[in-house]
């Protein structure tokens, strides 16, 4: 059996993982930043890479641990090196490369958006899902599978991820042949749900405060209209951002640092922040449902590939379910604990190149605050 150690350390999650040939995750440990965060309302990235520097040992050693493992069983070692802030993603890089080179170990640099794509294929085992608290197992209700026991049968597939940096649509030809088709023009939906968090006057982390907080609201209390953009396969979420922001404040006088609004949102009542939220949710969810329509009915496909913290949304899980129900696709989603930042999915990611034969990269690959996948449009072998 080859075991592949991940690690993910691109934003304020430091995550070490231990995932197996089959894509059974052995092991998965993420020590979050939340605490460290949350008086700036969102992530100071010098903070972010000193923590990451504190925790990276402890983290990679507990998931070889759990994983019931030794140091000389790993085959290999791979980490997210794009996109994300470079001195966090430094830490994680820098520690898996020196693992690998130390003890002559094939190192796999990957895409964290191309891990964030396949993470629905990986497999729990019932002692690594027993060791994680509170995990929520399994697809959605109404979607059409669970995660899938191999990549069979599932490409042509549209992938969709949904997450704070992206949102993004693919076709898939396979795990590593992926072009992208649209993408946000603005703000990424997980982004703009933190923003729309802020407004609301919910804290930090956003997007599972608004979903809480939309909980029981009436998501029908303010109608937001589906933009309409030149390239019918793209996102755009500023429009939503503004109608939501002079709902809850008003109209301001003024512009920029000069604004002035007439209310603040401590003036909602809880009854019409809960609408707000609810509203501001569904018309988000309902875009992203809007353009796989558009996508799957320019070129049909025989499986939906979903990553990213959003679809750790229960409503946009739902919605997933229904909509590929409907359209008798496949839905390969992560549970919700491999949607947000993980380093599982980094380590699937490698064995599923290794699966095509990839022997690994150069210990000279760099860092890059950028996704391979978001560079220009055209079909691209993903490493
Ligand atoms: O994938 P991720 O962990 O990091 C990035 O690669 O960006 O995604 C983080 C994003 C944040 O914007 C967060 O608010 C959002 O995912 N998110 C959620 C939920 N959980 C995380 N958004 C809505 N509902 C949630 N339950
Ligand atoms: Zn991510």
């Amino acid at each position: 059996m080859t075991f592949v150690l991940g690690i993910e350390s691109s934003c304020d999650e430091t995550a070490a993982a231990v995932v197996d040939a089959a894509l059974r995750v052995r092991s998965n440990v993420v020590a979050s930043q939340d605490d460290l965060h949350s008086e700036y309302g969102g992530v100071v990235p010098e903070i972010a890479s000193r923590a990451h520097l504190e925790r990276i040992l402890p983290v990679v050693h507990k998931a070889i641990g759990d994983a019931g493992i030794g140091l000389g069983d790993i085959t290999a070692v791979a980490a997210g090196v794009r996109p994300g802030l470079i001195g966090s993603l430094l830490v994680g890089a820098s520690a898996a490369k020196g693992f690998a080179w130390g003890r002559m170990l094939p190192f796999f640099a990957v895409d964290h958006v191309a891990a964030h794509l396949f993470a629905g294929l990986l497999q729990t085992t019932d002692a690594e899902a027993g060791a994680a608290h509170g995990a929520a197992h399994g697809a959605a209700p109404g979607s059409a599978s669970g995660p899938a026991s191999g990549d069979d049968g599932l490409f042509p597939a549209i992938g969709l991820v949904v997450s704070g940096g992206h949102t993004s649509l693919f076709r898939l030809a396979s795990a590593t042949e992926c072009a992208l088709v649209g993408r946000t023009i603005d703000d990424a939906v997980g982004e703009a749900m933190d923003k729309a968090a802020v407004m609301l006057g919910l804290g930090h982390p956003g997007g599972p405060n608004l979903e809480r907080c939309a909980a029981g609201g009436n998501a029908q209390a303010l109608r937001f209209a589906l933009p309409s953009l030149p390239s019918p396969l793209d996102f755009s979420l500023s429009g939503l951002k503004t109608k939501l922001l002079y709902e809850v404040r008003g109209v301001p006088r003024g512009r920029g640092a000069q604004a002035s609004f007439e209310r603040s949102s401590a003036d909602l009542s809880d009854e019409r922040r809960r609408d707000l939220a609810a509203s501001f949710q569904h018309a988000a969810i309902a875009q992203v449902i809007d353009r796989l329509s558009r996508a799957a009915d320019h070129e049909p496909a025989r499986a939906l590939f979903v990553g990213g913290g959003v679809v750790a949304n229960q409503s946009l899980r739902v919605a997933l379910g229904a909509w590929s129900t409907a359209r008798g696709m496949r839905l390969v989603v992560p549970e919700r604990r491999f949607c947000v930042d993980n380093a599982a999915m980094i380590a699937g990611y490698a064995q599923l190149r290794r699966r095509q034969g990839d022997a690994g990269d150069d210990l000279s690959t760099p860092t890059e605050p950028v996704s391979i996948l978001a560079r220009g449009m055209a079909p691209k072998r993903v490493q």
